[in-house]
Formats: C-alpha cells, sequence, structure tokens
C-alpha cells in the first residue's frame, strides 16, 4: 500500500510503497477515505514530542471504510463506513487515561496510508451527513474539545465561553460545540479575518491576542467568562485569572505559545477558579461527541483538502498557522 512515511528527524515526510499491516484478530483494517492533521503530527516531524520513533505512519484522524475483519472482531463492521477514535487504552477511570493510553499515529502506525488496523472497539459509524473530508477531520480534535468544554469546563447554555487562538483545528471544533450548546462564545486569534469567519460561525466578538491589550479590550466587550478553554499557554495565560468570573473554569490541553507563566495564586484562590488540563477523551466522551454530532447536524471546517502524496506541505501549513480549522488529506487524487 502507499504511505506517507517520516524516516527521519531531519527529512521531510514521503509518499512510499510499505506492507499492508498486519491485522490480529480482535483487529479491522480500514481502507482509508480521508485523514487529517493534528499539531501533534507537526510536533513529531520537528522532534518535539515524547516517544518518536523512525520510520512511522503519522495520522491520528481517519475515515474510511472496513475493508477486513479479524477472526474475533464483529463481522457486523465490514463494508462500513466509519471513523477511527485515536484514543486506545483509555482504561476504567472517567477521569484518567491509563498508564498504556496510546494516540493512533504513533507509536502505532497511523492513518497517513491507505490502510490503517486498529481494534473494532474504535470503530464508529460515520455520521451521514458528513464528507469523507469532514468526517476525517472530527476524531482528535472533536474527542479533545468537546471533553475540554463539557466533561471539564462544564459549559452550559447562557454561559459566557472564551476560546483562545480559534483559528486552530481545535479553536473551531470548540467554536461549534458552545454555540451548539447555546453559550455565549467569544474568541482570540491572530487575524482579523479569522475572527471575522468566527463571528459568521455565532461567535459574540473578538480580539486579536497579539494586541498588547488584547485582555482589556475582552472585558470591555464581554466583562468577564465562566469557562475558558486554551491551548495557547503562554505570557498571555495569566491574563485569564483577570478576565475569569468568580468559580469559572479555565480549561487547558495544549501549550502552543509556551508554558505557563508566573501566576497570581491568590487571583485563583479568591475568585473560586479552577485551572484544569485535559488530554484527549474517555470512549464516553467520544460516544457522547459523535451523537452530539449528529443531533446538531455540525460539519467540521476543513480549511484545505491536500493529495496524500502532498502531506509534508499540508503539516508545513501548521508551522504558520495560516489555517482556519482542519487541514485534511484524501487518498484518490
Ligand atoms: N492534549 C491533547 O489531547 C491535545 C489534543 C489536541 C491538540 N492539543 C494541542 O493543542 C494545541 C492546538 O492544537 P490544534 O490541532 O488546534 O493546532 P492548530 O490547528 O495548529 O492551531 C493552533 C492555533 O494556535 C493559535 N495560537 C498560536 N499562538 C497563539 C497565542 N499566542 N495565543 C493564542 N492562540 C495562539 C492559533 O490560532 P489563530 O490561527 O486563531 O491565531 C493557531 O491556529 C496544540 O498545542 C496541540 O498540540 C492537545
Amino acid at each position: 500500500m502507499k504511505a506517507i512515511v517520516l524516516e527521519a528527524a531531519d527529512k521531510p515526510l514521503v509518499l512510499k510503497e510499505v506492507e499492508k499491516p498486519a491485522m490480529g484478530a480482535d483487529e479491522v483494517l480500514v481502507q482509508i477515505k480521508a485523514a487529517a492533521l493534528n499539531r501533534r503530527d507537526y510536533w513529531i516531524t520537528i522532534g518535539k514530542y515524547a516517544g518518536i520513533k523512525y520510520p512511522s505512519i503519522l495520522g491520528s484522524d481517519g475515515a474510511g471504510i472496513v475493508s477486513e475483519v479479524g477472526d474475533n472482531a464483529n463481522k457486523q463492521w465490514l463494508n462500513k463506513e466509519v471513523i477511527i477514535n485515536p484514543c486506545h487504552n483509555w482504561g476504567p477511570n472517567a477521569g484518567y487515561q491509563n498508564r498504556d493510553f496510546s494516540i493512533l499515529g504513533l507509536p502505532e502506525n497511523g492513518t497517513l496510508a491507505e490502510y490503517v488496523k486498529v481494534k473494532a472497539e474504535y470503530l464508529y459509524l460515520k455520521p451521514a451527513h458528513l464528507s469523507w473530508e469532514q468526517a476525517a477531520a472530527l476524531p482528535l480534535a472533536g474527542l479533545t474539545t468537546f471533553r475540554a468544554l463539557f466533561t471539564k469546563g462544564k459549559a452550559k447554555k447562557g454561559d459566557k465561553v472564551l476560546i483562545t487562538g480559534v483559528g486552530g483545528g481545535t479553536g473551531t471544533f470548540t467554536l461549534q460545540w458552545a454555540v451548539a450548546a447555546g453559550c455565549r462564545v467569544f474568541v482570540t486569534s491572530g487575524s482579523g479575518d479569522k475572527i471575522e469567519m468566527a463571528k459568521q460561525m455565532g461567535a459574540s466578538a473578538g480580539v486579536n491576542y497579539k494586541a498588547q491589550d488584547w485582555a482589556e479590550q475582552l472585558k470591555l466587550m464581554a466583562g468577564g467568562f465562566d469557562v475558558i478553554i486554551d491551548s495557547a499557554l503562554g505570557d498571555g495565560f495569566d491574563k485569564l485569572l483577570d478576565l475569569a468570573n468568580p468559580g469559572c473554569r479555565i480549561v487547558f490541553f495544549g501549550g502552543t505559545a509556551g508554558n505557563i507563566p508566573p501566576l497570581n495564586g491568590r487571583k485563583i484562590f479568591w475568585k473560586q477558579l479552577q485551572i484544569l488540563g485535559t488530554t484527549m477523551g474517555s470512549p464516553d466522551d467520544f460516544k457522547a461527541m459523535v451523537d452530539f454530532v449528529n443531533e446538531h447536524q455540525i460539519v467540521p471546517v476543513v480549511d484545505e483538502v491536500f493529495l496524500l502524496a502532498d502531506a509534508d506541505k499540508a503539516v508545513r501549513k501548521m508551522e504558520h498557522s495560516t489555517q482556519f480549522g482542519k487541514i485534511v488529506l484524501k487518498t484518490w487524487s
């Protein structure tokens, strides 16, 4: 089969002919129709991720058709149109993942290929209203942000929600979930155009985080927030404490702009704030996310679709954060 292979830290991703994956008894083979990128793929290509191995087939997100089913897997999956939950071995605790938890696309070979093997338990029916490209965009960012906003952030109708860096794959999903849930949503972005696009999707307003006084502008616009979803951290993170309403949940799952700066602890305890880390999500979170997509007929925002052969070009696009939504790869020309 054809696959995109990462051969070494300093080499671009290349399209190669490789062995089709050998399936275990409880596994299925999915013929990938479309795959999507996450910033994780970019971090791996620049060597900034734990446990990188070479060669690797990256890709955590994929949608396709089940082409083979292992002896112990449910035969009803054969020929079904599916998406794959990339969060493997979550374990029994809803609150946190097992020690042997892993993410599809490293260490296991991922979806940037014609075929991927996974355990049948990670299959979910593709929402019927979505194209292959839209469905492929859903799994990793959809799961992470759904858990961040609802399971951890406890967002509910009428809450005022702030999403930082709305233009990314996770940012656009958080916006869609929050708008569909009836929250009042404000955003930050490094681009005025992206703020406008977010407003067209239901955001009330937004500010550019590159402005010196972005937090003060937001305070004037919105007052304070009940839930803040952040994936940037960096120097701006301490401003979130001033933007938080008493009892606010500040949830984060990434550090695109750096680490957590020194914080004024008094603000945190006086305002009864919760600062919550989260990663990926449980099988229950994934199921709830897919149900929510079907119920609200949510269509993921796809920024651009590349051919699989152009995967390296697609990953490079992430470097400059010019995308609005997900970057998708399709396996056919
Ligand atoms: N722990 C997990 O389970 C998990 C899951 C998914 C993602 N992540 C992490 O979450 C982050 C976002 O992932 P992604 O896939 O959405 O990445 P992405 O599509 O590359 O988006 C990154 C976004 O970060 C925003 N950004 C950059 N600098 C910023 C700053 N100083 N302040 C605020 N926002 C800033 C930009 O938003 P604008 O374009 O609007 O300027 C950019 O589009 C990454 O660090 C990723 O590794 C973690």
